[in-house]
């Protein structure tokens, strides 16, 4: 075991928990993964291997299951993140009890176990879709109210923070911390894990690379009439392996308390990116022409909605580091790469 102790990882396999892997192997923690590969790929335990020279330990659990109290049995868990959950909106729109069940099933497990086994200290992946559509403000930072949804997967985010806001109010001895995570894009730099969409994309990266390597036909923008400068909705593009990096610092600072804490935290860059201006940023790194075309409007889209990222800088002194031409960088290096595997 690395000397900062045993850290569970529910999700661990999947696009943002297995970048946040590698980080908490070399910031001295032995994440434990729990996963069941339902949405995500083994070979990103390969890539996993490679990059941080160890042999991941994985619990292949459904996140719901009596199960995973062996886990607890097992290991002593200095912390917890739990990222396990299905995120895409449309989806959830059609199958909502899929939704709930999971994503509430699985987070009111995990915390039950968590209250049981008195591990204290607890991240949450949430989401800047607790803000809905800001209005006229565009840099939300944490005070803004939380909306109220617009899609059942929304809903479980919000309902997750509060179902953590009320075990803390009767057991305030528990850190919490709930990331708000603006658009994760991009990939590990060295081309080993990455996104790994199941079937059509929904985002807007992956659709990209995708469409650049000749799985998808052709990318549609979403709306070219939004009040914007260039008329398409814009977005806080988060590199991966920042907002891993973000983990990591928020579990040391929930370590490192001698008191209970209930925190919402956003993890975004603080600045805003156009649809069109990530296709450029696209175009000019892989000196492609990407096959687009203006489509009508996708329902539920905000406009334009960017982190204010003080509150990160301040209690988790976290920054983003890398850039939107890195993320593209790297997620067309993942995207090759994975052509060759699957
Ligand atoms: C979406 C979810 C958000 C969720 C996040 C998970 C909605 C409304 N929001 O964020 O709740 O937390 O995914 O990663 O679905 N775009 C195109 N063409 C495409 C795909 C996307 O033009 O083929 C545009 C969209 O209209 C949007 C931007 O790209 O303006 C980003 O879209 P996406 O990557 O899906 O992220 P969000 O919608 O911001």
């Amino acid at each position: 075991m690395n000397s900062k102790g045993y850290v569970l990882v529910t999700g661990g396999a999947g696009y943002i928990g297995s970048h946040t892997f590698v980080e908490l192997v070399k910031a001295g923690y032995t994440p434990v993964i729990l996963d069941d590969f339902r949405n995500s790929n083994r070979i990103v335990i390969e890539g996993l291997r490679r990059i941080t020279d160890t042999e991941p330990i994985i619990a292949e659990v459904d996140v719901c299951s009596a199960d995973v109290r062996d886990l607890f049995k097992t290991y002593s868990f200095a912390g917890i993140i739990h990222f396990a959950a299905y995120k895409a909106v449309g989806e959830s729109v059609k199958e909502p009890l899929k939704y709930y069940k999971n994503n509430i099933g699985g987070l009111v497990n995990i915390l039950l176990l968590a209250e049981e086994f008195k591990v204290r200290s607890f991240v949450f992946s949430s989401s800047c879709t607790v803000y809905g559509e800001p209005g006229d403000v565009k840099e939300v930072d944490e005070h803004m109210p939380v909306a109220k949804a617009n899609s059942p997967y929304g809903n479980t985010k919000i309902i997750g923070e509060q179902i953590i806001t009320d075990l803390y109010q009767t057991n305030p001895e528990f850190r919490m911390m709930s990331l708000r995570y603006f658009n994760p894009i991009g990939a590990h730099p060295s081309g080993e894990i990455g996104e790994y969409p199941i079937g059509r994309p929904n985002n807007l990266l992956p659709f990209i690379t995708q469409t650049a390597i000749g799985k998808q036909d052709s990318l549609t923008v979403f709306g070219n009439d939004y009040p914007t400068p260039d008329g398409t909705c814009i977005r806080d593009y988060i590199h991966v392996c920042d907002l891993a990096m973000a983990h990591v610092k928020a579990l040391d600072y929930l370590i490192g308390l001698h008191e209970g804490c209930n925190e919402f935290v956003n993890v975004g860059t603080g600045k805003g990116t156009s649809v069109l201006e990530l296709i450029k940023a696209f175009e000019s790194m892989s000196a492609m022409k990407l096959n687009w075309a203006f489509g009508p409007r996708r329902a539920g889209d905000v406009t334009e909605i960017y982190a204010n990222a003080e509150r990160s800088r301040q209690l988790l002194k976290w920054n983003s580091t890398f850039t939107i031409e890195d993320a593209v960088r790297d997620a067309w290096r993942w995207e090759k790469n994975l052509a060759q595997h699957v």
